[in-house]
Order: C-alpha cells, then structure tokens, then sequence
C-alpha cells in the first residue's frame, strides 16, 4: 500500500446531495476530506462557509483539511477549528504574521498549513519551514474547480523537499489543482504526500474508484 493521501474536494461535489458525497467519501479509500473556503476577496469567487463545513463535519468520518482562500485568516481560526477542522491552511499571500498565524492554529490544537500561489516561490518559506506541518502547492490559480494543472509544479515541489530536507523531514507537501492519473505519479515522484483532486474525483463515472486508482498509483 502506497503512503501518500488522497484528499476529494468537496468544491466539486454536488451541492444539491452533499450527503450522499460525504458517504461516498467515508466509504472510499480517501484519506481525508479537502474543504474550500473562499471569501470573493482574496480569490474571485465564493464557495461556501462555516455553517456548511458543519453539516458536513457531523458526517463525514475522515479528518477536515480545510483550504482558507480568505484575507486575515486570524479572525476565521477558532470557528474553523469549532466547525471541525483537523488541518488548518491559510494562504501566504493572505498573512502579513505567519508565524503568528501558524502559532495560533497550533495553539487549537491543528495542523498548520500554508498555501502557496502559483506565482509565489518557495523560498519565501525559507525562514519559517521549521514551524509548518504541511505546505500546499498550488498547481492552478486558486479560486474554481476543473482548472488546468500548471507544469512547472514538479519544479516547485523537488524545490521546496529540498528546502525542508534536514530541518523538516516530516513536512506534508500538498498538491491542489488539476490533479488527476496523468499528472499523480509524477507529482509522488517529485516528493508531493497529499493529492487534492476535485472534479478529477466527482465529474468521473465512479468516484469511488476514481479514488482508488489515485490511492493505488505509484511514483514514477
Ligand atoms: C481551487 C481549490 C481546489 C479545487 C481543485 O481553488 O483550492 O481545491 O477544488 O479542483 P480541481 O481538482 O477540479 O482542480
Ligand atoms: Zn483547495
């Protein structure tokens, strides 16, 4: 069995019978549930909010990792944590104190994780890998679903291992945007632990093994 994660975005669920799509998840070979939160500021468009991550929280039996495309996550962390929130990422661009920031959402008892634009480089984490649980590569702009994956990823991702090689060996490194069978391998290869795939997952004949084909794939 492979050791890398699956993480279905809800984004590309249906709105309309979430229920079902959380069962589907729970039963599936997914390892966690990726939930994006969008405030139509710092990314063009809005998504949904806490209330919503709630109801799907009450169902779903595999850990939240939660996507905050949001400016000033600071006032937005108790109620992420409360609407049941196991990892935490906020948006570099969108946090003038990271460090503070990372510190807070350790401090209820998540992960901490931090986003990167497509178009911010690595090496801005250079001074504050040591405190990151896991860092979430954007491979499209984020804001919507179904995107095209942006090569130059692979890059990114052998870059920033490299950078957390000796002071951060345990350091998840996500992938969000576009994945799917023709880009997973490669992504494992470069050193990526957790593949976000949304419509990938939910716009596929049987999501359930849609999942287990991307579970299943191996670093190549
Ligand atoms: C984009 C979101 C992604 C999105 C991925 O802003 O952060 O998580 O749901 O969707 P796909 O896999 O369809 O690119
Ligand atoms: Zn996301």
């Amino acid at each position: 069995l492979s050791k890398h994660l699956i993480a279905p975005s809800v984004l590309a669920a249906d709105f309309a019978k979430l229920y079902d799509d959380i069962i589907m998840v729970n039963n599936s070979q997914a390892d966690w549930f990726h939930i994006d939160i969008m405030d139509g500021v710092f990314v063009p468009n809005i998504s949904f909010g806490f209330p919503v991550m709630q109801a799907i929280a009450k169902h779903a039996t595999k850990p939240l990792d939660v996507h905050l495309m949001i400016v000033d996550p600071d006032r937005y962390l108790q109620v992420c944590k409360d609407s049941g929130a196991e990892v935490i990422t906020v948006h570099y661009e969108a946090c003038t104190h990271l460090h503070r920031t990372l510190a807070a959402i350790k401090e209820l008892g998540c992960k901490a994780g931090v986003a990167l634009n497509p178009h911010t480089p690595v090496s801005v984490l250079a001074d504050i890998i040591q405190d990151i649980d896991l860092v979430c590569i954007m491979s499209v702009n984020p804001g919507f679903g179904g995107q095209k994956f942006i090569q130059y990823t692979y890059e990114k991702v052998r870059q920033l291992r490299a950078l957390a090689a000796g002071r951060n060996d345990s350091l998840l490194i996500e992938i969000d945007g576009g994945v799917g069978s023709a880009n997973a391998g490669a992504l494992l290869a470069a050193g990526a632990d957790v593949l976000v795939a949304g419509s990938f997952v939910f716009a596929s004949e049987d999501p359930t093994a849609t999942i287990a084909t991307l579970k299943a794939v191996d670093p190549q």
